[in-house]
């Protein structure tokens, strides 16, 4: 695990947005594991800038997201479906076809759970795997348990999760479970980019590296990743 501390949000962007660019321009086939979020807004916005110029196309990729909430219709406006839509997908020349989401939808859940570690590995496995933490060291909605998961899984969210996002729903309640990618899927993709920001991030990122290797901080698991990268701002790290 190699850490860099940057000076801000859009110093990080930069740095991982062009990583991700410049492996999308050398194999423009390239798998991409996306994450949502406000982590990796600022680099979304570097990659359409990228696009908007022509310095690359991103018609060929593959992408897999890591998680979506249980119960909303890909439209709905909470989903992360629509918030890639939103911060990414529509606003670039990604083909839809190749976009690969967790299904909200109760009737496809169990389905596309079943069926998602299998279409990463027919993609030939994830090439970069974008990532934010929560407070609490979740990654992707992997929360804190007693042991770390393998492939996707439907999860009963934690309130510690609930009280972050909660502020995203403005109408409605926000879904109390969620489906997510395992972190044997996270594990298995070939790099992985973390993005964290902010003073509420600096506990679990403490304990994400220098902390021991437990299911109870799941981010510290990425420890054992040979090819892993964790983007800081000053605040985020200042408990290193
Ligand atoms: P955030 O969430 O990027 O909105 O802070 C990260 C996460 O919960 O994984």
């Amino acid at each position: 695990m190699e850490v860099r501390v940057m000076e801000n949000t859009f110093e990080i962007s930069k740095a991982v947005s062009s990583i991700i660019i410049d492996e999308v321009k050398r194999n423009p086939k390239a798998v991409l594991g996306f994450a949502t979020g406000a982590s990796p807004i600022e680099t979304y916005k570097r990659m359409i800038e990228a696009y908007e110029n022509g310095e690359v196309s991103f018609k060929s990729i593959t992408t897999f997201n890591l998680d979506e909430y249980c119960g909303l219709t890909r439209d709905d406006e909470n989903s992360y479906f629509r918030f890639m839509k939103e911060n990414l997908f529509g606003k670039t020349d990604i083909d839809f076809s190749r976009v690969n989401f967790l299904s909200g939808d109760e009737t496809e859940s169990e389905k596309s759970c079943r069926e998602y570690s299998e279409k990463i590995a027919a993609a030939g496995g994830i090439d970069i795997q974008l990532l934010g933490i929560g407070t609490n060291g979740h990654i992707g909605f992997n929360e804190p348990s007693d042991s770390f998961s393998d492939g996707p899984f439907k999860v009963k969210l934690t309130q510690s999760t609930i009280n972050s996002n909660s502020k995203y729903f403005k109408d409605k309640k926000m879904p109390g479970y969620a489906l997510t990618m395992g972190i044997g899927d996270i594990m298995r993709a070939k790099k992985i980019l973390l993005i964290a920001t902010g003073e509420s991030k600096a506990n679990a990122v403490f304990k994400m590296i220098k902390g021991e290797v437990t299911p109870s901080c799941p981010a510290s698991v990425l420890q054992n990743h040979s090819n892993a990268v964790i983007y800081l701002d000053r605040e985020s790290a200042k408990l290193l």
